[in-house]
């Protein structure tokens, strides 16, 4: 069956819905609780890179945290200054550190001895010289998921502490090196706000053990990972950043003249986006009736790989009467499921669903598994809904 034009008011499911001015909304307060003269915040672009986020983004005046050098060639293009670029990741190419050099990026956060070295070299052989980060592995829990925790001593992530000493002396021995400050990231959707306490106090351990050796730090990167609110994202559309900025603010001992950079993906795009799906069908099942929509796991990764739960909205249903369902994708997976036994009203045939807080790391990371047609995205900003460019293939079903 085909729709025609006339049909398109309500657009080609699924799709990812980005609501700007709650994004706008939720830069303004970053930048008003992040307004220290010491401070700088990066956006971690992987969190989401489609373009009018990230003209947004740049608009307010925010660096860029980028992971690969695609990622450093869009933010460059999109208005972000490449003096604002921090590069991090423990594989990063040969080309990718060139690349990064010619541009002049404000800092590479080093994984490993190694990756100095290269960097080292490349810098030499391009007359510049480098200015790096060393990522260090705190070993302090995020207490979140296992799958993005990232600062424990069995992660791959940073050098330990124990190898602190020789990455120091290798980086006196790079000519073309110049060590600006220390870099951690320790995880992701990070709710406890004592952990970024401990944080603090492992930073602030380091940062005069490394003042005691004659070196002095010009920047603190604390990394990202501040977390949102996917059980209850109506209440609490945009996170408590004062807290957050606060809480560094109190418990980090600066020393003279040094800056603290951030590096925020979840917690500025999260709660912007939605992925909008269509209910395909109602099946019976044992103990609760599925609910089977037409996105699945290659739109939204995130409840397959994390089991993480985005609460999800009936937009179409008229009844008042709920029922509890499981929701699942079409995809040939068992876990290619978005929750079990979810109290929802009376689910049909047709009706949309919202899955809430899918701005982050949601179609960033979708698939064309299955052979599936790459999910579009529609952008709500202030009085504006963008049409996606619709192909045969979106208007077929
Ligand atoms: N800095 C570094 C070095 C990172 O690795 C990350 C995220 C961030 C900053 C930004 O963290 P955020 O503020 O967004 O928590 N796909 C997973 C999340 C992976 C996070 C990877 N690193 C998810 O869907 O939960």
């Amino acid at each position: 069956m085909y729709l025609n034009k006339d049909d398109i008011d309500s657009y080609q499911t699924p799709y990812y819905y980005y609501d700007l001015d709650l994004l706008k909304a939720t830069l303004a307060e970053l930048v008003q609780a992040s307004d220290r003269p010491e401070y700088h915040v990066h956006y971690a672009i992987k969190a989401n890179a489609n373009q009018p986020v990230l003209d947004l983004i740049s608009d307010f005046g925010l660096g860029a945290d980028c992971v690969s050098g695609n990622e450093i060639e869009k933010a460059i293009k999109s208005g972000f200054s490449s003096q604002s670029v921090v590069f991090a990741g423990v594989g990063k190419t040969d080309s990718e550190i060139c690349f990064a050099l010619v541009n002049d990026i404000f800092c590479f956060n080093c994984e490993s001895i190694q990756e100095i070295e290269v960097i080292n070299e490349f810098a030499g052989s391009l007359g510049k010289k480098a200015r790096i980060a060393v990522r260090i592995n705190p070993d302090v829990n995020a207490c979140t998921h296992e799958h993005i925790t990232t600062g424990l001593n069995e992660n791959k992530f940073g050098i330990s502490e124990h190898q602190l000493n020789s990455v120091l002396e290798k980086i006196a021995a790079s000519p073309n090196v110049t060590l600006d400050g220390i870099h951690f990231h320790i995880g992701s959707q990070i709710t406890k706000m004592y952990v970024f306490r401990e944080l603090c106090a492992k930073i602030n351990r380091i940062n005069l053990w490394i003042k005691e050796r004659g070196i002095e730090l010009n920047h603190i990167n604390v990394g990202g990972g501040l977390g949102i609110d996917y059980e209850f994202p109506q209440l609490n559309p945009i996170p408590d950043f004062t807290s957050y900025f606060d809480l560094f603010g109190k418990f980090l001992n600066l020393l003279p003249g040094q800056n603290v950079h951030f590096e925020l993906g979840r917690s500025l795009v999260g709660q912007c986006g939605s992925l909008v799906t269509k209910v395909l069908f109602v099946k019976e099942g044992i103990e609760h009736d599925f609910v089977v929509c037409d996105a699945g796991m290659t739109e939204l990764m995130r409840p397959a790989l994390y089991n993480a739960a985005h609460h999800i909205d009936n937009l179409s249903s008229v009844f008042t009467k709920t029922d509890h369902y499981t929701v699942v994708g079409p995809i040939c997976e068992s876990s290619d499921c978005f929750g079990k036994g979810l109290k929802m009203p009376i689910t049909q045939r047709g009706d949309l669903l919202a899955i809430r807080s899918a701005g982050a790391y949601g179609e960033v990371m979708a698939s064309n598994y299955n052979s599936r047609n790459k999910v579009h995205a529609v952008y709500k900003g202030r009085d504006q809904v963008l049409v996606p460019h619709l192909t045969l293939a979106d208007i077929t079903s």
